[in-house]
């Protein structure tokens, strides 16, 4: 079995996976979610603090584990520098006083192996990671074969739920409260789906925020008018993202698709992602909405190939890095 740990942002996460069956042993997530409601965002010094107090927490119950692990891996890059470091430095003392082989996870790739929790690799697929951080298409082929085809020109889709949410006054993160005022709304404003001329591939969701702001001003009866902004942010965003993804199968036809990250919860999407798939005749996969957030249990399972592939990092080499650079 493996430890793994997870710190990138505001969810404290401890797994234990079975190296050879993949079972999850024991997966323990603690979310700052509410500490951070407050302030309309990621505190990082506050998620810092709060992983300092939460981390060694969770670790208390995988104690009993520990003894069996054959690595320890965590979530090193891309995130929050100050609460990578804490994921980090817990993981190079478990490697240090166990003796154990250290792993590092990027984030990202952790998000597609959320899709293979308990279950074996699904190989080559095409993916579209949506987190709050990132939006990017990509060509799964295996563990170290992952090709990047497009990414946001600015803002990821999952900051840009976020924002509309606090245009219109609900707490962080807004994404899900989105939803759930898109699904009592219309689609009556027309916001422009972006770049819908480009010959890109890439994805931009700031002119969509910024058409949602100035609507937001204009709007006399913001209370009246919520739900029916949600759902039109809502349809553009997503038709962004068919378009893209269209215009990308339309010359690759991909037999397998899947859709990962924190957005990937989002049901329209999910939707209107499976009507374009089978269009084009491909499967589509999701990870389950446990995992689709922040977790450990996707970096222990990446972290399971990458201990299958003996990529192991040495203790005073590894650092932390705020950016996605590559795989
Ligand atoms: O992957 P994730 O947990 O964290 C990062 O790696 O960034 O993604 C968090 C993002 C937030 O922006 C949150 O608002 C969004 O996922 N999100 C949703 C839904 N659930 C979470 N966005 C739209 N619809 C949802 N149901
Ligand atoms: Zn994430």
């Amino acid at each position: 079995m493996l430890i793994s740990i997870e710190s990138s942002c505001d969810d404290s996460s401890i797994a234990i996976t079975d190296i050879k069956t993949k079972k999850l042993l024991l997966h323990k997530k603690i979310s700052q979610e509410g500490e951070h409601q407050k302030y309309g965002g990621v505190v990082p010094e506050l998620a810092s603090r709060l992983h300092l107090e939460y981390l060694p927490k969770i670790l208390e119950e995988a104690k009993p584990y520990l003894k069996d692990c054959k690595a320890v891996a965590v979530t090193n890059e891309p995130g929050l520098n100050v609460t990578l470091v804490l994921g980090v430095t817990m993981a190079k003392a478990i490697a240090l006083s166990l003796k154990i082989p250290l792993i590092a996870v990027n984030h990202l790739q952790g998000h597609i192996y959320s899709l293979f929790i308990e279950k074996e690799n699904i190989e080559p697929h095409t993916t579209l990671l949506l987190s709050g951080g990132h939006t990017q298409l990509m060509e799964f082929n295996g563990y170290s074969d992952i090709k990047v085809i497009s990414k946001t020109l600015d803002d990821s889709l999952g900051e840009a739920f976020d924002k509309t949410a606090k245009m219109l006054g609900y707490p962080y993160p807004g994404g899900i409260e989105i939803e759930r005022l898109a699904n009592s709304g219309v689609d009556r404003f027309n916001f422009p789906v972006p770049l819908s001329n480009s010959p890109l591939l890439d994805f931009s969701y700031s002119g969509l925020k910024n058409a949602v702001r100035l609507q937001i001003q204009r709007s006399t009866n913001l209370k009246a008018d919520e739900c029916d902004i949600a759902k039109s942010f809502m349809v553009s965003a997503t038709k962004h993202l068919t378009m893209k993804c269209k215009k990308y199968f339309k010359t690759n036809t991909p037999k397998l698709v899947s859709i990962v990250g924190g957005v990937s919860a989002n049901r329209y999407i999910r939707e209107e992602m499976s009507k374009l798939a089978s269009s084009f005749g491909a499967e589509i996969i999701y990870p389950d909405m446990s995992y689709c957030s922040d977790n450990a249990a996707m970096i222990g399972r990446c972290a399971v190939d990458a201990y299958n592939n003996r990529d192991f990092t040495s203790i005073d080499k590894l650092g932390v890095n705020s950016k996605f650079i590559n795989f």
